[in-house]
């Protein structure tokens, strides 16, 4: 089946050199103990800045939390998400409710990180345990806070999402692997708090980049993408 027909498995379908760091990239819940030197980072973090934004507003401040402060951060989010804690998140993400043919997608993938996990359905705690794992930055070596001034609307999503697939891909390009943690956003007052950002201050995601550890169940997960056809139409 070729990249652009049917529904579309992108890890064993191109052979095109040039599109490498995009067919290759996946989301990376487990990783290598081994530390990204701060340079490497930096320049990571300065590629991503590349992408394009519209009138160069360039929206989105990263912060890499560290240490103590890590240490502390995931261990509140946690607690919070342990004691069922909910607090007002700043942006809404998924459509509610949630169409039938999303809601399909989105059980794919869970099914996909669930099964390369060997977690079944009904398998309350081992889920459980997965998701926790969001709030410890799934143990990378970088963990990042994402987030944004509080007066963008939209398209200050839409930059900032093209700031993270550069992030992503810069990292992927440098043998490294990443993974975007939406989980975050469930408490962004708390980590506000920890980050030491202000209250104007929305906070979108967090992100998790390091070496994968490639005998990890947890990174055998694939997803699918759906067929070009349900998204891309010529007229005319
Ligand atoms: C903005 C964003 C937020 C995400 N949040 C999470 C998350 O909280 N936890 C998680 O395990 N994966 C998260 N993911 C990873 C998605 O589940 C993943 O990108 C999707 O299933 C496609 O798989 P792939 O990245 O391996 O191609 C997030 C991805 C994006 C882009």
């Amino acid at each position: 089946m070729g990249f652009f027909h049917g529904s579309v498995n992108c890890f064993d379908n191109c052979a095109v050199n040039d599109l490498d760091i995009f067919t290759q990239r996946r989301s990376v819940r487990a990783y290598l103990p081994t530390p990204v030197p701060d340079a490497l980072l930096s320049q990571i973090m300065a590629t991503a800045r590349l992408a394009p934004s519209g009138a160069n507003l360039q929206p989105g401040v990263f912060v890499a939390v560290r240490g103590a402060v890590r240490q502390q951060l995931s261990h509140d989010l946690v607690q919070a998400w342990r004691e069922g804690r909910q607090e007002t998140e700043d942006y809404d993400y998924f459509p509610k409710p949630m169409p039938m043919t999303l809601r399909r997608r989105q059980v794919a993938a869970a099914q996909a990180l669930y099964g390369a996990l060997g977690v079944a359905r009904d398998d309350r705690a081992g889920r459980d345990a997965q998701f926790e794992r969001n709030f410890r930055f799934f143990d990378a070596p970088v963990a990042l806070i994402v987030a944004m001034p509080h007066d963008f609307g939209a398209g200050g999503y839409m930059d900032l999402g093209m700031t993270l697939y550069g992030l992503m891909l810069a990292a992927q390009a440098k043998g490294l692997s990443t993974c975007a943690i939406g989980a975050m956003a469930s408490y962004p007052s708390l980590i506000r708090q920890h980050v030491g950002l202000d209250a104007e201050t929305k906070v979108v995601c967090g992100m998790a980049l390091g070496y994968a550890d490639p005998d990890a169940p947890v990174n055998q997960t694939q997803t699918m993408r759906c067929a070009l056809d349900e998204y891309f139409k010529v007229i005319g």
